[in-house]
């Protein structure tokens, strides 16, 4: 009997789209807006994308020339961003692998930059996981090679509390318009395993709604708590939009350069 297994994010892969800004679905857009960092790269360069999702950014930085890898822990996540570079011409390798996998499949300093974005970390399991997590990242940085992260402002989140978050507009794509809804399942602690449940509710010309959902686990992080878990494993924060009153941030952080003796 063959065994399927389930990932998270295999169900929301599916409908993916929707919950992706209008800004950011165009490929090219979604990497223009790391034009920041991206600028002081060939354009040649070596690049992975260790949460691809359904590959928008990869294949953004596929079409500027980059030798793009795109990684996720979901098959299905991989399988779209393997359709949207055929879809787009682009060359971009895929392959499914958490985190922690990825020094088993790539060598120490292959890459020049690598993107984790889109709120994906707070997916590691706990301080530890995400140790590991970072820990994978910097390693297979060049020195001197970047590692680009965005995430929630979990502050903002958690000072909210438990909560059920109807976005006020419907959200169209591929023709079809859908509600989008939020449950956020806030745990008493920090460190506790949280839930974000995501459910997307499309409806059709003739009334009929299909709905696709899953329930995510996560584990916030406060700011710094990431900047020492960055430092940890030789990434020095170069910089960093974090503000408490912002929803997301980014950081830019580069890896150490050895020490000569
Ligand atoms: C919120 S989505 C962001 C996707 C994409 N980066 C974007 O900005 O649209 C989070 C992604 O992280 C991936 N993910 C979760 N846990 C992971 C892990 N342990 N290793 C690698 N990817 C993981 C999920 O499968 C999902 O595709």
């Amino acid at each position: 009997m063959e065994v399927v297994v389930v990932t998270e994010y295999d169900v929301l892969a599916e409908v993916y789209e929707w919950l992706i800004s209008d800004a950011k679905l165009p490929p090219a857009e979604f990497a223009a807006s790391f034009d920041d960092v991206l600028g002081s790269l060939p354009s040649n360069a070596h690049v992975l994308d260790c949460s691809c999702g359904t590959g928008q950014l990869a294949v953004g930085l596929a079409g500027r020339g980059m030798r793009v890898v795109a990684t996720d822990a979901s098959e299905a996540m991989v399988r779209r961003t393997a359709e949207l570079a055929a879809e787009f011409g682009a060359s971009v390798q895929t392959m499914r692998a958490n985190w922690e996998e990825l020094p088993e499949h790539f060598e120490d300093g292959t890459f020049d930059l690598v993107f984790c974005v889109g709120n994906s970390l707070h997916h590691a399991r706990g301080a530890t996981g995400r140790g590991a997590a970072l820990e994978s990242m910097s390693r297979l940085l060049r020195p001197g090679g970047r590692l680009v992260l965005t995430s929630r402002t979990w502050e903002l989140v958690r000072a909210r509390g438990s909560r059920l978050d109807i976005r006020d507009r419907l959200v169209r794509r591929n023709g079809r318009d859908a509600v989008v809804v939020y449950r956020w399942d806030i745990a008493p602690q920090w460190d506790d395993e949280h839930h974000i449940e995501i459910a997307i509710a499309q409806v059709d010309a003739t009334g009929s709604v299909r709905v696709r959902s899953e329930l995510l686990s996560c584990w916030p992080y406060r700011y710094e708590e990431l900047e020492v878990g960055l430092q940890r494993v030789g990434l020095r924060t170069e910089t960093s939009t974090f503000d408490r009153v912002s929803e997301n941030y980014t950081v830019v952080a580069s890896k150490e350069q050895a020490a000569t003796s």
